[in-house]
Formats: structure tokens, sequence, C-alpha cells
């Protein structure tokens, strides 16, 4: 089994067959389901709330993780736990209480996770690293699916991941935006263990579950190279 985790991201995936295209991502092998949500706000786009997600909790027994782009996450939090979510991914930017608000989601059992925009440096995690389960790079500007890749944000998720090396946590490095067959190797490769898809999965005309393989994969592969590169690295040392 691939150590490397798929979070198809609904964003992009056809409203009108929801539940069928979520429980094919599942059959396919989706290891959780990423929602985004955006309130018009914190990003310039409005998507879903609570009653999706309760929709997708009967059709599906996948993790449901909830990636909250709203300018106050606190007020939405009961709802969405209510409607069976599993994990909250929020933002460092524009949050003052940043720490209450990660403590809160763990005080309601679920897993908190961290998120950063393209422009929010890796050091900002040196405070709160430890409160969370996962560290979600933004590898484009969050709003949107079906933008490109940021390159520079390579070099930031190397960044997250040496940090969370040096503290041995078992925290997760997570990354959203421009995932694809092209780009996925590049992050795997830059540190990232769990890969949120969008358009690279629901917008693909060969299908959900072909797009899943040819992305896990590429991913993989991308994933034993840099074992073996390390592995090399030390037999030299
Ligand atoms: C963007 C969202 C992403 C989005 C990714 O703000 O956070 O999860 O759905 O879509 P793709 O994979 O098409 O970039
Ligand atoms: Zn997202």
């Amino acid at each position: 089994m691939s150590p490397l985790k798929l979070a198809p991201s609904i964003l992009n995936a056809d409203f009108a067959r929801l539940g069928e295209q979520v429980a094919e991502a599942e059959r396919a092998g989706a290891d959780r389901i990423h929602v985004d949500v955006m309130d018009g706000h914190f990003v310039p786009n409005l998507s879903l709330g609570a009653t999706v997600v309760e929709s997708l909790r009967r059709v599906t027994a996948l993790p449901l993780e909830i990636h909250m782009m709203v300018a106050d996450p606190d007020l939405f939090l009961d709802e969405f736990v209510a409607a069976g979510s599993d994990s909250f991914l929020v933002h460092q930017e524009g949050n003052p209480n940043l720490h209450r608000t990660l403590q809160r989601i763990r005080t309601l059992g679920k897993r908190a996770g961290v998120a950063l925009n393209p422009a929010t440096p890796a050091a900002s995690l040196d405070e709160i690293v430890e409160d969370v389960d996962q560290v979600l790079v933004m590898t484009v500007n969050p709003g949107f699916g079906h933008q490109q890749f940021i390159r520079t944000s390579l070099a930031k998720i190397a960044r997250v991941r040496g940090l969370i090396e040096r503290r041995q946590l078992a925290c997760e490095v997570e990354v959203d935006g421009g995932i694809d067959v092209e780009t996925a190797p590049l992050a795997v490769r830059a540190g990232a263990t769990v890969l949120v898809a969008g358009s690279a999965l629901f917008g693909e005309k060969l299908g959900i579950a072909a797009a899943m393989s040819r992305l896990r994969s590429a991913a993989d592969a991308a994933l034993r190279a840099a074992e073996a590169a390390d592995q090399a690295a030390l037999q030299r040392s």
C-alpha cells in the first residue's frame, strides 16, 4: 500500500452527480475527500456549506476533510462537525486566534490542520506546528480550481518537511492546487505526503478511476526515486 494519500477535491466535480462521483473516487482508492468551503470574503468565490457535507456523509465512509477558506472559521465549526466532518484545515492568514481555533477543533474530537497561502512563509509554522496533525501548503492562491501550480512553493514544501522532521513530528505535509501527473512528482520529491487534486481527477475525460490511478502511479514512482536517492546518499556518506 502506498504511503502517499490522495484527497480528491470535489470543487471541480459535477455537482449534479456529486454522490456518484465521490463513490467512484472511493472505489478507486481515494484516502479522504477534500471539501473546499469558501465564503466570498476570505477568497473571492463561494462554494458550499454544511448541508453538502451532510449529504456526502451518507454516501461515503471516507474521512471528510474540510478546507475552510472563510474569514471566521470558528463560526462554522459546530455545524460542520454535526454534518459529519472528520478534519479541518484552517488558514494561518487573518486569524488572530489561530491557536484557539485549532484547540477548539481538537476539543471537538477532530483532526486539525493549518493551511498556508503561497506568500506565507514556512517559518510562520514555528509556534503552531506541534498543535496540528497536518500542514496544508497551498500551491496556488486559494479560491478556484484549475489554476497553475506555483513552482516556488516547492522550496516551501521542503522547508515545511524539514521543520517537521527536525522536531520528529508525525504531522502530514499536504499540497493543494494545480496537482496533476506533472506536478505531483515534484511535490512528493519535495516532501509532500498527501495530495489534493481537483480538476486533474474530476475534469478528466478518461474518468475518475483512471485519472486517480495515473496520478497515484506518478506520485508513487517519485517517492520510490526519492527513497532510492536518499539510500544512495547514505551509502556514500
Ligand atoms: C483551491 C482549492 C483546491 C482546488 C484544487 O482554492 O483549495 O482544493 O479544488 O483544484 P485543482 O486541483 O484543480 O487546482
Ligand atoms: Zn482546498
